[in-house]
């Protein structure tokens, strides 16, 4: 019997309106069916107002449903007693670190959450080492979070989610407001924690090549879900992306231009590196 995978967060004809939202204008969510399953990495991509943001709020119970369900572990995000609970499932990383870190030193900052789940000092002790050691900020601890830089508060806020020993990190375009070695350093974490850790992610992003490494690709549009897939077919249907006012990564605009005048490249390319080694084979072979 082939073992099925676990769903760990799931939409079922999801609705979302907020309060005063005209009547004549699309709710921010409709009819959205999607599950997270454990220890994928995937990514939601779609113009601004989509409704992305929303739907991460809603998976974990910032936001409760006008309609249909969220299930956090089988758990209806509606019932108020158990939303510690899915919180601690189910933890958020938003844009602007500077939000999210509250404590004077980067040690308290990470026990945060633990302190509030009455965990004994010796045991938020230890987690607090073990996810220090994992995402490099052991000498950090004695830090106040507000000097350090945007990667390393970024770190510090996705280590006292990790902390909490989540199932599932809620990512809100984390590396937005981070520059080119820190988004890297924050996108290796994250193809780490989901490599040794068994921790799925949903990832918020505007960078194509953020999607790219993702295991699956969901679009949304308008409050709907309208494509998901491995990012090699949705990142690659260029004339959906384009239709909606998004791009694919430089590696697939590039090769479609490519196509266009002539060169005989493989449909599915996504990274530079397999458009170089594309390019350099038909040198080859003429
Ligand atoms: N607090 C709010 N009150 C009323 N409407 C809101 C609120 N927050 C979002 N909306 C509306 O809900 C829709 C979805 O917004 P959401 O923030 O989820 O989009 P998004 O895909 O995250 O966009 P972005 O890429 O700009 O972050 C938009 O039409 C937005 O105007
Ligand atoms: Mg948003």
């Amino acid at each position: 019997m082939v073992n099925r995978p676990e769903i760990i967060v799931e939409a079922r004809n999801l609705a979302y309106h907020y309060p005063g939202e005209e009547a004549t204008s699309f709710p921010a969510l409709s009819g959205i069916n999607v599950a997270v399953y454990r220890g994928e990495y995937l990514a939601l991509i779609g113009p601004n107002g989509s409704g992305k943001t929303t739907l991460l709020k809603l998976f974990n119970a910032l936001l409760v449903p006008s309609d249909g369900e969220v299930r956090v572990e089988g758990v209806s995000t509606i019932d108020e007693v158990e939303i510690p609970r899915i919180r601690r499932i189910c933890g958020m990383i938003f844009q602007n670190p500077d939000n999210q870190l509250v404590a004077t030193t980067v040690e308290e900052d990470i026990a945060f959450g633990l302190e509030n789940l009455a965990l004994p000092s010796a045991e938020i002790r230890q987690r607090v080492g073990e996810v220090a050691r994992m995402l490099n900020l052991e000498h950090l601890l004695q830090q106040p979070p507000h000097l350090l830089s945007g990667g390393e508060k970024q770190r510090v806020a996705i280590a006292g989610v990790l902390a909490m020993q989540p199932g599932c990190i809620l990512m809100d375009e984390p590396t937005a407001m981070l520059d080119t070695a820190s988004r890297r350093d924050v996108n290796d974490m994250v193809r780490m924690l989901r490599q040794n850790h068994n921790i799925a992610v949903v990832h918020v992003t505007h960078f194509p090549e953020e999607a790219a490494f993702a295991e699956r690709v969901i679009v949304l549009n308008q409050g709907r879900l309208v494509r998901q897939g491995p990012p090699k077919a949705v990142l690659t249907d260029l004339s959906l992306l384009h239709s909606l006012g998004l791009q694919s990564t430089a590696a697939s605009e590039l090769a479609a231009l490519l196509r266009e005048d002539g060169f005989e490249l493989p449909s599915q390319l996504l990274h530079n590196r397999e458009l170089v080694d594309s390019l350099c084979s038909l040198e080859l072979k003429s």
